[in-house]
């Protein structure tokens, strides 16, 4: 491909990416072009190749295959077990593949990168689980998400530039909770705990989002709503989401990944991949 083999993570250096965005007033305020201060010279944000993990022998990912390009929005579906959640591991740098290529843009290693290079050099993940903080207010969330080294309470304390003010007060209105600011965490929704740990991950400016199953267990309307905040997302950062609802697939997506006992079984259209004998295989069993 087009990365030749380094023994340095990285070959150029990069651009702080995103480190300063607090004044950033761009349609949707939601900081740089996706792909802005990394070297994807190609359209490709991320490259892996023949990425197998292997656990006592079992593999998890089988040769896997995939490329996402800048500002895209990917879904991955596949059964349970399929590898989805290992994918993502190793994204994050939590699972070494024990062989293959992972490249962020066209200069990062991520297998030779620890997971604090890889959230830093900008690709944020959202769990199943939202892990926001319950005893501050939503407002205090985002505060303390914006800052680099969490350890220092004493700085929620101190006074806030207004240029980092500016920049909360986007993220809340980007995920509708503005009028919510004050409020504890603890009291919000299921719903908008998610929306919340979303933001906060905004507040990094990350160029890679990936999230995991995002709307389980949420209502309809914030079904919709998570759709109509991704669409909008895209084009700013790349998104990998890993669904299983596919009325929410459908509503998202235009490109679309099958996993499948470590491996792409098929990538394109929603109605292409359900069209595919081997998808429908895998997913009614045979
Ligand atoms: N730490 C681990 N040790 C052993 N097996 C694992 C580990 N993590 C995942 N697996 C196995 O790897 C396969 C893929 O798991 P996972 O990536 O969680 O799938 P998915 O998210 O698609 O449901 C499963 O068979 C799972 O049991
Ligand atoms: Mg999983």
């Amino acid at each position: 491909m087009r990365v030749t083999a380094t023994d340095q993570f990285m070959l150029e250096p990069i651009i702080e990416p995103n480190r300063d965005q607090g004044t950033s007033r761009d349609a949707i305020g939601l900081g740089q072009a996706a792909g802005k201060g990394l070297n994807t010279r190609h359209g490709t944000i991320l490259t892996l190749e023949d990425i197998s993990v292997s656990f006592d022998g079992f593999k998890a990912l089988n040769d896997l295959n995939l490329y996402i390009g800048v500002g895209e929005l990917r879904c991955i579906i596949g059964p349970n077990g399929a590898g989805k959640t290992t994918l993502m591991d190793v994204i994050t740098g939590k699972t070494r593949p024990s062989h293959g290529k992972a490249w962020f843009g066209e200069t990062l290693d991520l297998t030779r990168m620890s997971e604090v290079q890889i959230a830093q050099a900008g690709i944020g993940r959202k769990f199943q689980k939202p892990t926001v903080f319950e005893a501050l207010s939503v407002f205090e969330n985002l505060e303390l998400a914006q800052k680099t080294d969490k350890s220092v309470w004493a700085s929620l304390r101190a006074r806030l530039g207004g240029e980092q003010k500016d920049r909360i007060e986007e993220v809340l209105d980007t995920i509708r909770l503005s009028a919510s600011a004050q409020r504890p965490a603890g009291l919000l929704s299921h719903g908008q705990k998610q929306f919340l740990e979303i933001g906060m991950l905004l507040m990094q400016d990350p160029q890679l989002l990936l999230l995991d199953e995002p709307v389980a267990g949420m209502t309809d309307a914030e079904t919709e709503f998570t759709a109509e905040l991704f669409k909008r997302l895209a084009g700013k950062h790349s998104l990998m989401v890993v669904e299983h609802d596919m009325g929410f697939v459908g509503s998202i997506a235009d490109h679309v990944t099958v996993l499948h006992q470590g491996s792409v079984l098929a990538e394109g259209s929603l109605e292409q991949v359900q069209e595919n004998e081997r998808v429908i295989e895998v997913y009614l069993g045979r």
